[in-house]
């Protein structure tokens, strides 16, 4: 298996991966918890700071000019990413999390009433199921999931049934965090769609690892968050289908978002995007992320995702030889994610000693409570791999597994 990436010209690129923890040279694999930042973003984000930083939209003054040029050109570098038709579509959130709040708020508030049903699926992170619990628990809605199979595959045949509810809001992970699992998003578009449901795809993992294309998956929400992208935390990315957007009353008032403010005849609001970003926004976190796509696409987001491919499947080869382990979610569509336990063996345990390496990886439930309930078990290991992740550290990760469960067991 050879990798069209050129990982050491990529590695030398993101200065923390030189850095050593408890003696050990870093082996990062936690990549689909929060991605290492390639100097081009640190830069980013220090060129503005010490160079053109200052509020934007507010100021006729050429600080703010520069920073609101910079700012609203990393609207159009994601929207260029992702296929969105219209630069309105793109509103800047902290997060997936914050995307998902605003949607569920903003269109849920107005669109869900009492019995209503909001379909999402068993494998969701519980930032695509919290929100739309607090929703309905406000408005005598109902929240269903559909189930997965036992190898991390969504049921489509529970996905059909469930559609029959007539569900006004079909909100899916694109891509698994925890089992790797590739949903189709575009074809769970189109059945939710044909079952006259609005679609809302939370795209965190797929983003850094794949083409997300808005137009193609023809759905009307898609978040994401920049820190699993290589960019900086506490900025992130609501698309929206315009014509919902513009019906969308406002979520949260202040700054920005208005048009006229009144005390004697109330507040007008501002039109998209920015009638979604009250208050002064994570202005170094927009451009950073800009940087952080056109490093990506630089890269070359095909190339990324064969590489992280060949990783995990190596990492599962070998892995798998190992007694007593078992992998969690090994649907035949996955990404640079390997979950797994071993029997008689706590993860946090196991992470622990891999720590004790060098090797970071995540261990626990992953935020997604219902898939271990799925598998009845407390939590997982999971090793997730980025463009800058090598064939060594697989070896290192699989030696370092070896060496653990020798102390352990
Ligand atoms: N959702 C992130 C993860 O999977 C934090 O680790």
């Amino acid at each position: 298996m050879i990798s069209a990436l050129d990982t050491a010209a990529i590695r030398s690129q993101f200065p923390i991966l030189e850095r050593e923890v408890h003696g050990q040279p870093l082996v990062y694999l936690d990549h689909a918890a929060s991605a290492q930042k390639p100097i081009a973003v640190i830069e980013a984000q220090r060129e503005y700071l010490s160079h053109y930083h200052s509020n934007v939209h507010r100021g006729v003054h050429a600080l703010s000019q520069q920073a609101t040029d910079a700012f609203e050109r990393a609207r159009s570098t994601v929207q260029y990413h992702i296929g969105a038709a219209h630069l309105e579509e793109i509103i800047w959130v902290a997060g997936a999390t914050d995307g998902i709040n605003l949607v569920s708020q903003a269109w849920g508030r107005e669109h869900i009433g009492a019995g209503d049903v909001i379909l999402i699926t068993r494998m969701e992170h519980h930032a695509n199921i919290v929100p739309w619990q607090m929703l309905a628990q406000e408005k005598g809605a109902k929240v269903e999931a559909v189930d997965i199979l036992a190898d991390g595959t969504l049921d489509e045949d529970d996905f059909q049934k469930k559609l029959k509810l007539n569900p006004k809001m079909v909100a899916f992970m694109h891509v698994s965090n925890t089992l790797g699992t590739i949903n189709d998003a575009q074809r769970l578009t189109s059945m939710a769609k044909s079952a006259g449901a609005t679609v809302l795809i939370d795209g965190s993992q797929a983003l850094p690892h794949m083409i997300v294309d808005v137009a193609e998956l023809d759905c009307d929400f898609y978040v994401f968050s920049g820190h699993k992208a290589y960019g900086p935390t506490g900025i992130g990315v609501l698309y929206g289908r315009k014509s919902i957007l513009e019906a969308m009353n406002p979520w949260r008032g202040g700054g920005e978002m208005i048009d006229e403010v009144s005390l004697e005849k109330g507040t007008t609001f501002a039109g998209l995007p920015h009638k979604f970003e009250a208050g002064t926004p994570h202005i170094s976190g927009a451009v950073a992320l800009g940087v952080a796509l056109q490093w990506l696409t630089g890269v070359g987001l095909k190339s990324v995702m064969e590489h992280e491919t060949i990783l995990s499947s190596q990492a599962r080869h070998q892995l798998g030889k190992i007694d007593g382990l078992q992998f969690i979610g090994s649907a035949p569509s996955t990404s640079g994610v390997v979950s797994f336990i071993v029997d008689g063996v706590h993860p946090y345990d196991l992470g622990t000693l891999l720590d004790q390496q060098g090797i970071a990886v995540r261990t626990g439930h992953h935020c997604t409570q219902p898939i271990m309930d799925h598998y009845d078990i407390p939590g997982t290991v999971r090793a997730s791999f980025g463009a800058y992740n090598t064939l060594q550290e697989v070896d290192s990760l699989v030696q370092g597994v070896e060496r653990a469960l020798k102390m352990l067991r």
